[in-house]
């Protein structure tokens, strides 16, 4: 695979996931618990399905992870499409329409092509490496935002655990304390596309998995953001903290973050 022929990979993946949007029409829900406040739905796992069988069929030897079924035996060398069939799906559940379906593939283990829609709001995010990062069409660009006092937070809670959930509200309340306001969107992947759509400046959660960030990344890095850890280590697609950002509030949201961890 060359990266010159990503831009009619992407333009297929585009139409499977418009074919799958229509599997999350919010009727006859059911939900199952899958942990403590972390669910999955009929509809997560209809289009779970849908993408496991159409798109390796769009890419010679790659295989499929996804959120809601068992992982593949062996990833190691092939290209690997990263699905989560429904980011947000407690928002899902509840009725709010800020929910996402995401597909990313991975190339050698980095996101060279993500697509990312919000079938609510009809916002197609997308991208591969090299092409530039677009919504419905239009080209998009992190923001130009130098202080956190000038930018929006945008903020995942991680509510699985008091662990998460305290070390995520001590983040969370020192960055407050800092930025115009915060928004817990509840679809981390829907933030990476807002930050890289220029509608924030910081984004950051302290659990984030392969399937709400694959696709996220490839557009951020488009978009000309950047993603570390919270220590600023490279991200690794593994699941674990995340601060992404317009790259000029990095150093300085790191510095906070790093203050309200050893407090
Ligand atoms: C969740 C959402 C949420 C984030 C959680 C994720 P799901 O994904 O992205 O915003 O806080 O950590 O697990 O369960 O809706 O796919
Ligand atoms: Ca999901």
């Amino acid at each position: 695979m060359t990266f010159e022929n990503l831009a009619p990979l992407l333009e297929k993946v585009e139409s499977l996931v418009h074919q799958a949007a229509v599997l999350t029409t919010p009727r006859d829900i059911t939900v199952t618990a899958k942990g403590e406040k972390d669910f999955v739905t009929n509809a997560d796992v209809a289009v779970s399905n849908f993408f496991i069988q159409h798109l390796p069929a769009l890419l010679e030897g790659s295989q499929v992870l996804s959120e809601e079924a068992p992982p593949p035996s062996n990833t190691q060398n092939a290209p690997l499409w990263v699905v989560d069939p429904i980011d947000g799906t407690t928002n899902f559940i509840f009725g709010l329409p800020v929910y996402c379906i995401s597909v990313g593939l991975l190339w050698q283990g980095q996101p060279v092509l993500g697509v990312v829609y919000n079938p609510v709001m009809q916002e197609l995010y997308t991208a591969y490496k090299g092409g530039g990062a677009f919504l419905n069409g239009v080209p998009i660009h992190v923001n130009t935002d130098a202080e956190l006092k000038s930018t929006l937070l945008l903020a995942e809670t991680n509510p699985y655990s008091n662990r998460t959930q305290t070390l995520t509200s001590a983040v969370i309340g020192e960055l407050f304390l800092h930025t115009v306001d915060y928004r817990v969107t509840g679809s981390a992947a829907l933030d990476i596309c807002y930050l890289a759509a220029g509608r924030a400046g910081v984004f950051v959660t302290e659990q984030i998995t392969p399937w709400d960030c694959a696709a996220g990344l490839a557009i951020l890095a488009e978009a000309g953001g950047m993603a570390t850890r919270w220590n600023g280590e490279a991200m690794d697609l593994q699941t674990g903290a995340i601060l992404a950002t317009n790259g000029l509030l990095h150093n300085q949201t790191a510095v906070i973050i790093q203050q309200a961890c050893t407090r």
